[in-house]
């Protein structure tokens, strides 16, 4: 008999989970009461260098695995679907705007070359031929080819897609109360009243900005007078202004410091943003966990998580789907995986 596999979670994690699940051939149902999604806040950046601390080797490792499979998983998916998920391979300029902020740049350099990450420092001239709007006085930076992105609002329309009438709108709030033979929780902030695991809310405001026409064509992962900001354009005119990192618990409010620390050093480094309309303000909470690493593995027989992704849920999208999957089918956790389980030590002391 077909297994019957529940994913508790309609967020990126838990529809790629879904999508994948059912190309080995399971019947899947995904519990998701529509309420609110980190993915839909997310700009998007796969940044598989920058988004984490020394020491964090294994995650490292999952991160560029990750990275290498989104090429393939984004025309999968839109072959799979028709619809087009914003992929782009630019890559990312790393910008300063000051002296201080240069240094801060190659501080950078130096965590991309340890990370193995190629990066290429680049002249003020250089920069600007690459992003003519820059502004003028900018001090210089780098170019980090590997950190690409991604437009998460469109992964989340076509997983939607390929996953189908899969998708129900309840709200789980008892894993007990869940019919199926494995469930797998991939609930994000929301796994720690179903599960007891320690995930915690990370709020991350972002600003959607219209440009009348694309003004980057690159991502700018930015520094100004020691305030950081990255820019991710999208090929409708779209620019996303993020992200605050706020420790504030479940807060989704959007507020006036927040988007100043957001938009003045965007302006700063982009001038013409003053003369674009915004779109939309909105905060979202990333699942941080106490050692920023994901918890994926079993929780218990015929429980599975699929979490706490913190600022890499986007990038760990494809390589988190095929592993969970591996281990619903197969009931064995996949070597990769074991770094990440939910009964290891840096979660609990
Ligand atoms: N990965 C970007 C962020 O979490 O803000």
């Amino acid at each position: 008999m077909t297994a019957r596999v529940a994913v508790v979670g309609g967020g990126l994690i838990g529809l790629a989970v879904a999508w994948r699940c059912v190309q080995r051939g399971l019947d899947v149902t995904v519990y998701d009461a529509d309420e609110g999604k980190a993915s839909t806040v997310a700009a998007g950046m796969l940044a598989p260098a920058s988004e984490i601390h020394a020491g964090e080797a294994e995650l490292q490792r999952l991160l560029d695995t990750s990275a290498r499979l989104w090429p393939g998983f984004a025309a999968e998916l839109e072959e799979a679907t028709g619809v087009p998920v914003g992929y782009r391979d630019e890559g990312t300029l790393l910008v300063a705007l000051t002296g201080d902020d240069l240094r801060e740049v190659h501080r950078l350099c130096g965590v991309y070359e340890r990370a193995g990450q190629p990066v290429h420092p680049l002249s003020v001239q250089q920069l600007r031929e690459r992003e003519p709007l820059l502004a003028p006085g900018v001090r210089g930076g780098a170019h980090a080819p590997q950190d690409r992105q991604v437009d998460p609002r469109r992964v989340l329309a076509a997983l939607r897609k390929a996953v189908g009438d899969r998708v129900v709108p309840v709200k789980v709030t008892d894993l007990s109360s869940v019919d199926a033979d494995v469930t797998v929780v991939a609930a994000g902030t929301g796994t720690t009243a179903l599960t007891g695991l320690p995930v915690r809310p990370v709020k991350g405001q972002t600003v959607r900005l219209a440009a009348p026409a694309p003004p980057l064509r690159h991502v700018i992962r930015g520094y100004a007078r020691s305030r950081p900001v990255y820019l991710v354009p999208r090929r409708d005119g779209e620019l996303v202004v993020g992200a605050t990192e706020e420790e504030r618990g479940a807060d989704i409010s959007v507020t006036v410091g927040g988007v100043l620390d957001l938009l003045r050093p965007a302006a700063e480094l982009l001038p013409e943003v003053m003369e674009y309309p915004v779109r939309e303000i909105l905060a979202g909470l990333r699942p941080g966990t106490p050692d920023n690493a994901p918890i994926l593995g079993a929780l218990k027989a015929g429980v599975f998580v699929a979490t706490g992704h913190y600022r890499n849920g986007v990038l760990l999208t494809p390589v988190t789907a095929d592993l969970i999957a591996d281990l619903v089918v197969t009931g064995t956790p996949p070597q990769q995986l074991k770094p990440f389980s939910p009964d290891r030590e840096a979660l609990w002391t």
